[in-house]
């Protein structure tokens, strides 16, 4: 499979959590491939398709004719369906007595490859989406993968898809939640995701005028804000909007997960409950919270995702047809280029605490409760 044989057959599947503009990039990649002469399958579920082909009456695959992908550059989710739960190099299997263990299953990923006499691979996904592919691509597989998560927690490339879709989405809800506020006298707490990163948060809590953001980056200390929210109802405005990042967390305190399983992520949420409860304690304000949560995630991808998916599926087809592989395709304006999919996935793209809109927050007098 190291060889360069002509590519005649290309496989294409996302992973991980569903960003807005998936289908986008599944329709450019179908399209673009077919242009070039190739064949377009996509992979249900990940890697499943491939792994438990039986669970799949219509198979495992999905042939991506133009009349497939006809329509669906604007529909969220993804045509192909996603886990994250499938990582094949860390399979969870059940065992008899009711455990889960978990196994490597990449050898029969590239057998089911040669079996089904698949060329090249576009993997969709986040951080480990994509280290499965570099994981592939370090074994031999031809792989591009493309960067996808509303978390935009990256490295390599300018921003992910996914995310203007989320940032606008929260920045509408806390629009909508300014009036109620204001009429109730009220706190109204925000919890929204990003996993260990806030940029979701910060985003849009400065687009949508928040007085506070917690992020992940900075721990938060709850007088300093409850300090603050004082002030401005002294000033006469009499409620407030925060904005908290779900991995944010107390100064010497730890985050709040919501749940550990075998297999997966560590699934965070939670902490806007806290934050609301404790602000409502400090400052006698009553307090409410929203938990955004996977509405940000579902959705009509915004037109700047949804180009950005569409440049990025073309670009991963021409990266294979220039013979690149073990890359992702990454966005350094105004061009698309290539990066090592190891220098992708090797630190997670945090908030840089110095950067401009960090410091446009502070200018604008939101608190980060340090
Ligand atoms: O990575 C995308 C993301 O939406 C995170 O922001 C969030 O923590 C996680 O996925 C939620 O995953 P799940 O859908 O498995 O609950």
């Amino acid at each position: 499979m190291g060889d360069q044989r002509p590519i005649r057959r290309l496989a294409i599947n996302t992973g991980g959590g569903d960003a807005p503009g998936l289908n986008a990039v599944i329709r450019a990649v179908a399209v673009t491939a077919r242009k070039r002469g190739w064949e377009c399958l996509g992979i249900r579920d990940g890697y499943n398709g491939l792994l438990t082909p039986q669970d799949y009456p219509e198979g495992g695959l999905m042939t991506l004719t133009p009349e497939r992908v006809r329509g669906i550059t604007h529909l969220g989710g993804t045509l192909l369906g996603t886990t994250n739960r499938g990582n094949p190099l860390h399979y969870p299997m059940p065992q008899p007595d009711g455990s889960t263990r978990e196994v490597d299953r990449s050898d029969e990923i590239l057998a089911a490859f040669e079996r089904e006499r698949l060329d090249a691979l576009v993997a969709v996904g986040g951080d480990g989406s994509l280290s499965i592919a570099g994981a592939f691509a370090d074994k031999g597989l031809r792989v591009v993968g493309v960067p996808k998560t509303i978390d935009n927690d990256l490295e390599e490339t300018v921003i992910t898809f996914g995310f203007d879709t989320a940032v606008s989405f929260a920045t509408e809800c806390l629009d909508r939640l300014h009036s109620t506020a204001e009429a109730h006298r009220r706190i109204m707490v925000v919890e929204v995701m990003g996993r260990y990163a806030g940029w979701i948060a910060l985003n849009a809590g400065v687009a949508g005028t928040a007085d506070a953001i917690l992020i992940p980056e900075l721990p938060y200390d709850l007088h300093k804000v409850a300090a603050c929210i004082a002030d401005r109802y002294r000033r006469g405005r009499n409620f407030a909007i925060v904005v908290v990042a779900e991995g944010a967390r107390p100064v010497s305190g730890a985050l709040t997960v919501a749940a550990r399983e075998p297999g997966r992520a560590e699934r965070l949420g939670g902490v806007g409950e806290k934050v609301a409860h404790e602000l409502q304690a400090l400052t006698g304000h009553e307090a409410r919270v929203v938990v955004l949560g996977h509405l940000l995630r579902g959705g009509t991808p915004t037109s700047f995702d949804r180009l950005l998916a569409l440049r990025f599926g073309a670009a991963a087809v021409r990266a294979l047809a220039e013979g690149a592989s073990g890359v992702m395709v990454a966005l350094d304006p105004p061009t698309v280029r290539y990066v090592p999919l190891a220098d992708a996935t090797r630190r997670m793209k945090s908030v840089p605490l110095d950067c401009d809109s960090m410091l446009t927050a502070r200018e604008l007098g939101i608190s980060f409760g340090d």
